[in-house]
């Protein structure tokens, strides 16, 4: 039996517990939601539900197609056992569509189909504002090698193709997400964090409503009506068609 032990990091979005297992983690999601590097902030009620059961679903997913990941087990509605790494201090951004950052840096309009997927890398480092690193800049921050970032890459697009055509299935658009990938006990380069509405945009396919954390950035209604539609759709309590 895993037993939850201190506390070993609260985040914006969730707590992380050592447990009596030397590399494995117990992590709990909370209802705190952030935008825009922490100056927007609100307690949603159920919004950790949310995102634990939907990340979970996603990683068991990506585990069944053979894409190696940090999740162990769902313990609850908010709790998940997951195994220890030492994160990289990179957020892989994956898009196929323009949104977000990119319309305003490119001047694109958001929506648009990119005719290549694009994959960029961002600094996780919030005294600097995440900033947008060109591969010199990893190499100058030694933040990973040209190897490891081809493995980044190749991963990303992996999870890029899985979850584009899962999401596909429940009439969902992925229009861009992000991921985070650490070392394992053995030096592996494992998936890690969490894939949630919190971390992908996600657009209905027929209406293009936004059914992930935009909702909250940009206050176009309620947050966990939305993360619920994308839970159910994915099987969560009604099976998609
Ligand atoms: O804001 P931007 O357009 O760069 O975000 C790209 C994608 O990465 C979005 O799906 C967003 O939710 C996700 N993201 C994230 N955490 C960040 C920055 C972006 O999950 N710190």
């Amino acid at each position: 039996m895993v037993k939850k032990m201190e506390l070993l990091y609260e985040g914006k979005a969730k707590k992380v517990y050592a447990t009596n297992q030397e590399n494995v983690l117990w992590i709990q999601y909370k209802d705190s939601a952030t935008a825009f590097n922490g100056e927007k902030k609100a307690t949603i009620s159920g919004k950790g539900r949310l995102n634990n059961e939907i990340t979970s679903l996603l990683f068991s997913k990506l585990h069944s197609v053979g894409i190696d990941n940090h999740f162990i087990e769902k313990l609850s509605e908010t709790e998940q056992l997951v195994k220890k790494v030492t994160i990289i201090p990179l957020e892989v951004v994956v898009r196929n569509y323009v949104a977000g950052s990119l319309a305003k840096r490119l001047g694109l309009s958001e929506g648009t189909r990119l005719e290549k997927t694009l994959i960029e890398f961002y600094y996780k480092n919030d005294d600097l504002g995440d900033p947008l690193l060109l591969e010199d800049h990893i190499a100058i921050l030694k933040l990973a090698t040209s190897e490891q970032i081809a493995i980044l890459k190749e991963s990303a697009l992996k999870v890029n193709e899985i979850l584009t055509q899962h999401f596909q299935a429940c009439h969902v658009r992925l229009i861009d997400f992000k991921l985070e990938f650490g070392f394992d006990s053995e030096g592996k380069i494992l998936l890690a964090d969490e894939i949630s509405p919190d971390t992908c945009r996600l657009w209905d396919m027929d209406t293009n409503e936004k059914l992930d954390k935009d909702v909250f950035r940009r206050d176009l209604g309620n947050l966990t009506d939305a993360y619920e539609i994308i839970f159910q759709r994915l099987g969560g309590r009604s099976e998609c068609t």
